[in-house]
């Protein structure tokens, strides 16, 4: 063995930030649950007895959470008072929740990840699959949340209107099913904006599903126009559907080519489905960058178990990349499949009978 002392110092350099980024991601999820960012967006310098106060917490540990913000730079610390302020650059990023660059879901399914690790080192080991209801529950929760900003920036503004012809039907009124749908904030941001239309989601989680109709009644949207059911994406009822949507789940089903053919025979002849994966290059040399890296890991802890626990167990992985992703929608019957928008962290597909 031999070993270069400067590359070695540079990968001790590069774990210390790395171990520090680590140890933060309970500090943030306890953040993010005892609304501590929240009190502090937009409250100016505080004490730490001031931020107690206002969160109804114990003060020493209020101190050393802040000072482990302050060292590592989430927080600004005045030591000629001793008083804490949080940018408003990173309210926005932790404790606005309305904010498009929230990533406080993305705290939430880290945590579940590390909550999981003993299910999915044993998995490794006997190669079984582990089912999504499987994880620890703040994956649900927290995935829906990570998610929804984009959703929220992209879908109706840009992704629908990339389609062909489908924002003029959802217009006049169609019916549209969501699959793979979670909590279902793509589902009900479509039917917000389509109050024409007729939105069904479907997953096969039941936990989900329950929070997606809790999330409907919140927004006041009736049955009648947004309804949410138990259903595999093999299996889910309905026909002659005007669109069918699939978010970031076409590569967490076990197989994606089975849950294509049933979604081309749902699919009005004329209709549209539509695929959001995370963004990714056809190949792992061209995704060894950060949201590669984020993606891939996601994929070994959740996405690639969660497929091999359902038939076939095809494994896509959540880096699957376009071809991938064009050979399961052929093999399903489509005859048509072009790339029809994209952001840095999604790519979006449509699909024609
Ligand atoms: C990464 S989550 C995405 C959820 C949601 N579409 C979103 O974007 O927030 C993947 C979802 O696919 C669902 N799923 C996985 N396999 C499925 C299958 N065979 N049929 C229906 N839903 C499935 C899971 O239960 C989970 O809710």
């Amino acid at each position: 063995m031999h070993i270069d002392q400067a590359k070695l110092e540079a990968f001790m350099g590069r774990l210390l930030q790395e171990m520090g980024a680590a140890m933060n991601v309970g500090l943030v999820n306890i953040g993010d649950q005892l609304g501590l960012y929240k009190a502090m967006t937009g409250a100016g310098w505080l004490t730490p007895a001031e931020l107690a106060a206002k969160t109804e917490t114990d003060e020493r540990y209020i101190l050393e959470w802040l000072s482990s913000q302050a060292a590592g730079q989430f927080v600004d610390y005045d030591p000629s008072t001793g008083k804490f302020r949080l940018p408003d650059e990173h309210a926005m990023a932790l404790a606005i929740e309305e904010s498009p660059c929230n990533v406080a879901g993305a705290y939430n399914v880290i945590a579940s990840t590390i909550k999981d690790q003993e299910l999915i080192a044993d998995a490794f080991r006997t190669g079984r699959g582990v089912g999504w209801h499987e994880h620890h529950h703040s994956l649900f929760a927290g995935t829906d949340r990570f998610f929804r900003p984009g959703y929220r920036t992209h879908l109706v503004n840009e992704w629908l209107p990339a389609l062909t012809g489908v924002v003029d039907k959802l217009n006049q009124g169609a019916a549209a099913a969501d699959v793979g749908c979670g909590f279902g904030s793509s589902t009900l941001l479509m039917a917000q904006a389509f109050p024409k239309s007729q939105f069904f989601g479907f997953d096969y989680h039941d936990g989900s599903i329950e929070g997606a109709r809790r999330r409907a009644a919140d927004a006041g949207i009736g049955a009648h126009r947004l309804s949410f059911e138990v259903a595999s994406a093999k299996a889910f009822p309905g026909s002659a559907y005007s669109l069918i949507t699939v978010f970031d789940s076409l590569h967490d089903m076990g197989d994606p080519v089975g849950a294509a053919r049933h979604i081309r025979q749902a699919l009005d002849p004329d209709g549209v489905f539509m695929i959001v994966e995370p963004f990714a290059y056809d190949s792992l040399e061209n995704n060894i960058n950060p949201i590669g890296r984020m993606f891939y890991s996601a994929s070994t802890m959740v996405c690639t178990p969660g497929s091999r626990a359902q038939e076939v167990g095809l494994a896509l992985g959540a880096q699957a990349g376009e071809e991938k992703i064009r050979g399961v929608v052929m093999a399903a019957g489509f005859t048509r499949f072009r790339r029809a928008t994209q952001t840095p962290f999604n790519l979006v597909f449509e699909a024609r009978p």
